[in-house]
């Protein structure tokens, strides 16, 4: 298969990439270097594109032909949609939706997309599954359910098929240490605990102790970078696979970790101890995330290979 791997410089792309091309994919990477890095595709070929630009894009899709687009071009921090909302809708909501333009006038009608779990906002039920209601309770999280909902009407009027996987919270880097996670300014809580670690900051901050859960710190379910772009490839070939329905699924191990776990985890991996300030809330923050996908499993045969926190956490160390 040819792939468009959009997104393919940033940290889950760059992962995506390498498997696909490992798996024998023709592998093009689209990305306008904003957040990701050039160095990190590592193989296949690299197009500079910005997915603004429709004139890019068509000729890009003319002149590889995909069978398929991955779209992981996106901003994702939580935090950041808050202040400032333009940037999350204009790139995530207005971009994918000149994406998909370009897709439906090239007669490229398999699109996997990257949406998350924060199209849910604060949960009414764990864990969460597919039918669980979506109230999203910051812009990252509402820029991601319009492409959502844009993506039933395209099929529906266009016929454009599309698996949409729901991430929890992505983690670990690939095991050779080739590929990693570089976010400038990095604001994720285990890259940031490693630099703690290395002694690179001189603490992490814990944001906010009040919540409601177990130890009062937010609740997440982490999945291996890898786990993830290992279901991608079994999306993509479900798609191409002929007359299918278009398909959502929630992507987690199905199990929370609270900050202060994660942060006491770290310590007994490491044998490191480091300094811990209990600091206020992030806004935008749900207090707990944890997926369902066992829909995914019955369904695409997902089966993590990284399913443990310890093993994940291992892959930073
Ligand atoms: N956190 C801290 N201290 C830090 C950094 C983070 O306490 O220095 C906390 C956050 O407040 C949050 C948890 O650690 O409660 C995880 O935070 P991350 O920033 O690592 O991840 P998020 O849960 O905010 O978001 C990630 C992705 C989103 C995705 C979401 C879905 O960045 O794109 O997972 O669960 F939507």
């Amino acid at each position: 298969m040819t792939l468009f791997i959009v997104g393919g410089a940033g940290y889950i792309g760059s992962h995506m990439v390498k498997l696909a091309h490992l798996a024998g994919h023709k592998v093009i990477t689209l990305d306008n270097l904003s957040t990701g890095h050039r160095d990190a595709v590592l193989y296949g070929a690299f197009e500079y594109c910005d997915i603004q630009d429709a004139n890019r894009l068509n000729e890009l899709f003319k002149k590889y032909t995909p069978d398929a687009v991955m779209h992981f071009s996106a901003y994702s921090l939580v935090g950041e949609s808050m202040s400032d909302p333009y940037k999350y809708y204009n790139n995530n909501t207005v971009g994918t939706l000149n994406l998909l333009k370009a897709m439906i006038d090239n007669d490229c009608k398999n699109f996997i997309f990257s949406s998350t779990a924060a199209v849910f906002g604060n949960p009414e039920y764990i864990p969460i599954d597919e039918k669980h209601p979506k109230n999203p309770i910051n812009p990252y999280g509402k820029s991601k359910l319009m492409i959502e909902q844009m993506l039933e009407d395209f099929d529906s009027a266009y016929g454009l098929k599309y698996v949409v996987f729901r991430y929890f919270n992505a983690a670990g880097h690939d095991e050779s240490g080739e590929l990693t996670e570089r976010h400038d300014p990095e604001t994720h809580l285990l890259p940031l605990i490693m630099q703690t670690v290395r002694g690179e900051r001189e603490a992490i901050s814990i944001y906010g102790n009040d919540y409601d859960t177990k130890d009062g710190t937010c609740v997440r379910d982490y999945i291996h970078v890898n786990d993830l772009s290992r279901v991608h490839l079994q999306g993509v070939e479900y798609l191409m696979s002929g007359d299918v329905d278009s398909k959502v699924y929630n992507l987690g191990n199905g199990e929370g970790f609270s900050v202060k776990e994660i942060i006491e985890k770290v310590k007994e991996i490491t044998g490191k101890d480091f300094k811990v300030i209990e600091d206020e809330r992030r806004a935008g923050d749900p207090d707990t995330l944890i997926a369902s996908s066992q829909r995914a499993k019955d369904e695409l045969g997902f089966k993590p290979e990284v399913d443990r926190v310890e093993d994940i956490i291992k892959t930073l160390v």
